[in-house]
This record gives C-alpha cells, structure tokens and sequence, in this order.
C-alpha cells in the first residue's frame, strides 16, 4: 500500500489509453453527500428499506420516502468535487473509456462526463419513477408532494408506486447498464476504483473481473477493502487530494 509516492501510480495512468474508472459514494463525500458505511453514514442513521418492503407495505413506503426527503437537499445542493473533476480530465485526455459507478447522485455528469460514458448501476436519485408505467418525475416535485402530506406518493398517471429511480436491495439491477459495465472491466487496461467498500455484489465483481482480463487494478480509499489484496496498488487517503495528482499525470 502506497500512501502518497504516486509516482508509479501516475506513470500507469499516462501509460494507459483504456481506463475505466470504478466509484462509489466516497468520491462524493467531499461534496456533502455522506456515503453509507463510514460511522456517520447513511445505514448508521437510517434502517434499509429493501425493495421488498417497498412494494409490500404502505408503511414501508411511507418511511422510505420519509428518508428520502431528508436527504435529498444535500443531494441537490452538492457540486462536483476535485475526484470527480479529475476523472473528467481523464476524459478530455482521451484516456478514459467509461466511469462505472454505484452512486446515484448525477455528480459524474455535472462534472462534464457524457452522461453516455457514466454507467449508473444503482439508478439515480435525480427522479422518481412509477414501478408500474415507467413514468419519471423530478425529485424535486416528488419531495415537493410528500411535504405537502402525499407521505407516499402515487403515479399520477397509472397510480402505481412512485420511487426514487434508484436500485434498492433485492431489486433486479438494470441489466443493460450491467451488461455495458462488465464489457467495460474486460476490455480496460486499468481500472481505478476508489471511494467504495466493495462489500455490495454484483458491483464488487466488476473490479475483480477487470484484473482476472489483465487490467491493472489500482484502488484509492481511506479504509481496507477485500479486494486491496488483488490490486496492484492501494493508495490511502482522500479522494479529493489524490485523483488530481493521478489525473494531472499527463499535464
Ligand atoms: N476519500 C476516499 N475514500 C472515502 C472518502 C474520501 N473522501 N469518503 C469515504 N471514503 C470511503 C469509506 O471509507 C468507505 O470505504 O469510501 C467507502 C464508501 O463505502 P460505502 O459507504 O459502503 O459506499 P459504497 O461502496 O458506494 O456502497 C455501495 O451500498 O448501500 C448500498 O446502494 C448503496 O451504492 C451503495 C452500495
């Protein structure tokens, strides 16, 4: 583990043509958005409604909207913070094929990546949709109606059940978004994690196959994950401080 000698990590980043980056809610925590299992995460302040619960109780929709309003003005006030600029520089080099990501809080692409290059395999918190019809609204008027008594709002169309459009536990991934996320691992000559636990399957795979096709794997976070084993190297610390030094490489 390398704690802040980046050299041999930058001259793997210029050598590269074919990165993929891999994040998960540490790369926003520098944005305000807390991530969910540091001690003052999101599972320490709030039970899981799993999407089970969701579709079966009306009590379980109430509290899971309930969590959703009072998290959804950070959400919506965060900017993008140096991490997710950086991987954006990675872009405009030319360097970076895709950004596969576990968060939900549209941050990649308000940092200039296509919204095409982001693979978003927990869905977006940025609109609700209708279980039923498919039928999107903004996040902003679904919280508008709860907070007006609408506790768990219905489609206005269909009346089917209005969710945040993110993938909750025991909910079936999206499997075009997945299907584009594992093509990406195996094709990369790096891929570079950082921010997640890597604790959440399937998502925890995607790193694990990009080594097993011969990528290398390098991974920057502030704690252990299961997979620093397998990297090729594990740089600990903020994101914010170390992707610029990494993205910067090639300036
Ligand atoms: N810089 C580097 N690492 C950080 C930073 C930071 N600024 N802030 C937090 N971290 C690290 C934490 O130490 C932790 O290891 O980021 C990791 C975040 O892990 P989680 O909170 O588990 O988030 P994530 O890996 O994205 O969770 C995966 O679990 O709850 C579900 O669907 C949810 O997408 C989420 C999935």
């Amino acid at each position: 583990m390398r704690q802040m000698d980046l050299a041999t990590e930058r001259g793997w980043i210029v050598g590269a043509s074919r990165i993929v980056g891999f994040t998960g809610a540490g790369i926003s925590t520098e944005s305000g958005i807390p991530d969910f299992r540091s001690p003052d995460g999101v599972w320490a302040r709030n039970r899981i409604v799993d999407f089970q619960e969701f579709v079966s109780s009306e009590d379980g929709r109430v509290e899971y909207w309930r969590q959703k309003v009072v998290s959804w003005p950070a959400m919506r006030a965060a900017e993008p913070n140096s991490g997710h600029l950086a991987f954006a520089d990675l872009y405009r080099q030319g360097r970076l094929d895709a950004l596969v990501t576990q968060n939900i809080d549209g941050l990649h692409q308000r940092s200039g990546l296509p919204a095409d290059r982001v693979l978003e395999l927990h869905g977006t918190t940025t609109e609700a949709a209708c279980l039923s019809c498919g039928d999107r609204i903004s996040s902003d008027e679904a919280c508008r109606r709860v907070e007006a008594g609408e506790r768990a709002p219905r489609c206005r169309l269909c009346g089917g059940f209005l969710k945040p459009a993110t993938i909750s536990f025991g909910q079936p991934m999206p499997v075009d978004v997945m299907e584009r996320a594992w093509r990406a691992a195996r094709n990369c000559d790096l891929m570079l994690v950082v921010g997640s636990s890597l604790v959440v399957e399937p998502a925890a795979s995607i790193p694990r196959a990009a080594k097993s096709a011969g990528a290398r794997l390098l991974i920057v976070n502030r704690e252990r994950t299961p997979l620093d084993g397998i990297a090729d190297s594990v740089v600990r610390g903020e994101s914010g401080a170390v992707l610029p030094r990494l993205a910067g490489a090639s300036a």
